[in-house]
């Protein structure tokens, strides 16, 4: 069977390690990392839920992710394809059907908060907030979210970008722009940090970030940061089985999913101290929410020294972030069409982003004018569109995906070729493989039935 393969072209892929780890991490760092993240640790208390988040991230990220690259790498397939390919004839790859949903509902409703970020170019630049009060800023960000023209014409823009470096291809589109995009990154959120802690009492910030206070962990923190580590690692929808199958087979998978995390999980860290010193340093209160970045920060700037030029760099540092994730996301949905549909990759483009594009034309509709339509989502009561995809997607399929990927590696394979692939057909000493097979056999289940039961509304 495998030598059928040399008939077809090439495969496109990674060609480089740097290349390899920024695509993989610019799909990890995203909206996730430097919108929610800060506002939901702003929630739920600071330090002690970055350290559940850290644990969830550790005994349950990681694993997860090894075996989402470890699926792609073995089928060299889209994420459909590549449960078919290892267990033909069986219902996993329904497992691949379920991510092809949740990349369509989450890219749905991403471009539209992504949109948003573009629209906060265009105001900073234009300085627009330094005429506004406090009150106010929150009413430009109300206005602008519920208006019916101005954001779709945004996440259609944004959208256009995303296509555009799908349509490149792997190694000319995604991995290229990751190459450049990622290290911009890096630079523009290490300017943020050094303006945020050397701004005169930005100390109370930075303890709210390291000094845990374990009585506010409640049990919906917990199951908050585990949905979290979910989403903000690109993981149950087969983001990296697509990306695993892009690896090539030299290199050290559980080596990536290391560095990946541990890159995701720092920029999360660099993000949160970017923000909180500088909402301290003003006395603002750092549990406003979704509203966080759209609405407190703008006041922050405003009041900072330089905060001309830093607010512009922050909504670009959204935007780029937002952008090396959604074309992860579009990815999932073309190789399938590609693989599976025999489609060009140009036709796979166009039929998936004017797909999804639409369906995220509806969610922003509903912040507005179709804010009147509701549907039920069990265990969360009516939603409008928005927020139906939103919590459809991270409540149930992320964590059912995350289900299924680890008790797909943990019993469905044969041990043995899940070790020949982690180990590069036995190259590499693999002394963690023993406790990567625990987790992924064991505390990753249980840990994500514990809360998609609690969802359910069952706990
Ligand atoms: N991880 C990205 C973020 O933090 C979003 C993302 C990209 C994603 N691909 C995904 C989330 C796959 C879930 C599944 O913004």
């Amino acid at each position: 069977m495998e030598n059928m393969n040399n008939n077809l072209p090439e495969r496109d892929g990674f060609a480089s390690k740097f290349g390899i780890i920024a695509a993989a991490a610019g799909s990890a760092i995203g909206l996730g990392n430097i919108w929610k993240f800060p506002y939901i640790t702003g929630i739920y208390g600071g330090a002690a839920f970055i350290i559940v988040y850290l644990v969830c991230i550790t005994l349950i990220g990681a694993p997860v992710m090894l075996s989402e690259f470890t699926i792609g790498r073995k089928a060299q397939r889209n994420a459909i394809g590549s449960f078919k390919k290892i267990a033909p004839n069986s219902p996993w790859f329904i497992t691949g059907w379920m991510g092809f949903l949740a990349a369509f509902s989450i890219l749905s409703f991403y471009g539209v908060v992504a949109g948003w970020s573009l629209d906060y170019i265009v105001s900073a630049i234009m300085n627009k907030f330094a005429t506004m009060g406090p009150d106010e800023i929150g009413g430009h960000f109300g206005g602008l979210i519920s208006s019916a023209w101005r954001p779709i014409f945004w996440q259609v823009v944004f959208m256009a970008m995303t296509a555009g470096v799908v349509l490149g291809g792997v190694k000319d589109g995604i991995e290229k722009y990751a190459k450049i995009l990622m290290p911009l990154l890096l630079v523009i959120i290490v300017i943020l940090d050094i303006r945020a802690v050397t701004l005169p009492g930005s100390g109370a910030g930075v303890s709210f970030l390291l000094k845990p206070d374990f009585t506010k962990v409640s049990s919906e923190a917990i199951l908050s940061a585990l949905g979290h580590a979910f989403f903000s690692l690109s993981l149950g929808m087969g983001t990296m089985i697509t990306y695993g199958s892009y690896i090539g087979k030299k290199e050290n998978l559980g080596e990536v999913a290391m560095q990946v995390t541990i890159a995701d999980t720092l920029i999360a860290l660099l993000a949160g101290l970017a923000i909180f010193p500088a909402v301290f340093a003003f006395g603002i209160e750092p549990s406003a929410g979704p509203g966080l970045v759209f609405i407190t920060l703008p006041n922050v700037f405003q009041q900072m020294p330089g905060g001309y030029i830093f607010q512009i760099l922050f909504f670009v540092l959204l935007a780029v972030a937002a952008l090396t994730s959604s074309v992860s996301i579009l990815e999932v949905v073309v190789a399938y069409f590609q693989e599976e549909k025999n489609m060009s990759r140009t036709k796979s483009v166009i039929i998936a982003t004017v797909a999804i594009t639409i369906l995220g034309m509806a969610a922003s509709l509903s912040m507005g004018p179709w804010s009147d339509i509701k549907i039920l989502l069990p265990g969360f009561g009516q939603l409008n569109i928005f927020d139906w995809l939103d919590k459809f997607s991270a409540n149930y399929m992320l964590p059912l995906g995350g289900l299924f990927i680890s008790l797909f590696v943990g019993f469905k394979m044969d041990r043995e070729d899940v070790y020949n692939e982690v180990s590069d057909e036995g190259d590499l000493s693999v002394s963690y493989f023993g406790a990567y097979m625990i987790l992924t056999k064991f505390i990753a289940p249980i840990g994500i039935s514990i809360v998609f039961l609690h969802n359910f509304g069952l706990f």
